[in-house]
């Protein structure tokens, strides 16, 4: 199959790209915007691996990736990427100019990309869009990710009209809700938290990018039947 996934050459997008790119039959293409290095290395390791420029703040290439995509022939597109950082301050001492540049910045690429890709599917009448969102949607949000989890709702939304307004064409849109996993994204968390949250943890063991990795696996080769689904990776600490 043909996958493309958004932020594919490092952190959680890295372990998918290598997950998916182990099997020969399947061509790889990921969007990458800073993480260089890592690109040469997948390129390199995995030859069934391509990278994409695509900075999503630069709206410019986000419409050539977009323009690209009729010709990639997709099977599954993968929306991992986001634009910004979880934790800010408080709602209340945010000025709307972070509000409205991290949804231009996140979201309306993924918008930019997933219409591609839907347009693409509907003419073979067949795909599988998987949106990687955030166990933080379920619990009482944590003080400064009013913005990061508000994008996530916003998509998480968004995932369910691609489900319902696509059925008919045989495409699917998923999600998977991973809890806090160690990337770039969470390089900041002070190490007594890291302790205190692997202590907390009921498997004493903070969830890892294989194992959501391994989850996008099971979403790529599973039947169309599982269609506007969400898997939340959080041990069951909190049930929906
Ligand atoms: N880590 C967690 O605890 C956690 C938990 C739940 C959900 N998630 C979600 O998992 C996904 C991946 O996050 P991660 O943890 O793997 O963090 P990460 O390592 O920081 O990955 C973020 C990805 O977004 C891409 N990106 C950043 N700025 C970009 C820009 N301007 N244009 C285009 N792409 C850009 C990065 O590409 P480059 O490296 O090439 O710049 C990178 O591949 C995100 O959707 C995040 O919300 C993470």
């Amino acid at each position: 199959m043909n996958v493309l996934i958004t932020g594919g050459s490092s952190g959680l997008g890295e372990a998918i790209t290598r997950i998916l790119a182990k099997d020969p039959n399947n061509q790889v293409y990921f969007t990458y915007n800073s993480s260089l290095s890592n690109v040469e290395k997948l390129e390199y390791e995995l030859k069934n691996t391509k990278g994409i420029k695509c900075n999503f703040k630069n709206l410019d290439e986000v419409n050539l990736v977009s323009e690209q995509i009729k010709d990639l022939d997709l099977d599954v597109f993968i929306n991992n990427a986001y634009v910004g950082e979880p934790i800010k301050t408080y709602f209340h001492k945010i000025s709307t100019d972070v509000f409205s540049n991290e949804f231009n910045e996140t979201i309306i690429p993924t918008i930019i990309l997933t219409q591609a890709a839907i347009n693409s599917f509907r003419k073979k009448k067949k795909g599988k869009i998987i949106t990687i969102l955030t166990s933080m949607l379920l619990n009482a949000p944590l003080i400064g990710s009013s913005i990061y989890v508000a994008n996530k709702a916003y998509l998480e939304s968004l995932v369910k009209s691609w489900a319902s307004e696509n059925l008919k064409f045989n495409i699917t849109s998923n999600s998977v809700s991973p809890s806090f996993m160690l990337t770039n994204f969470t390089r900041d968390t002070d190490e007594r938290i890291l302790q205190q949250m692997n202590d907390n943890h009921p498997l004493k063991k903070i969830l890892t990018t294989r194992e959501v990795a391994e989850t996008v696996l099971f979403l790529t080769q599973a039947t169309q039947q599982i269609n506007g689904v969400d898997i939340l990776l959080n041990s069951g600490v909190n049930i929906k």
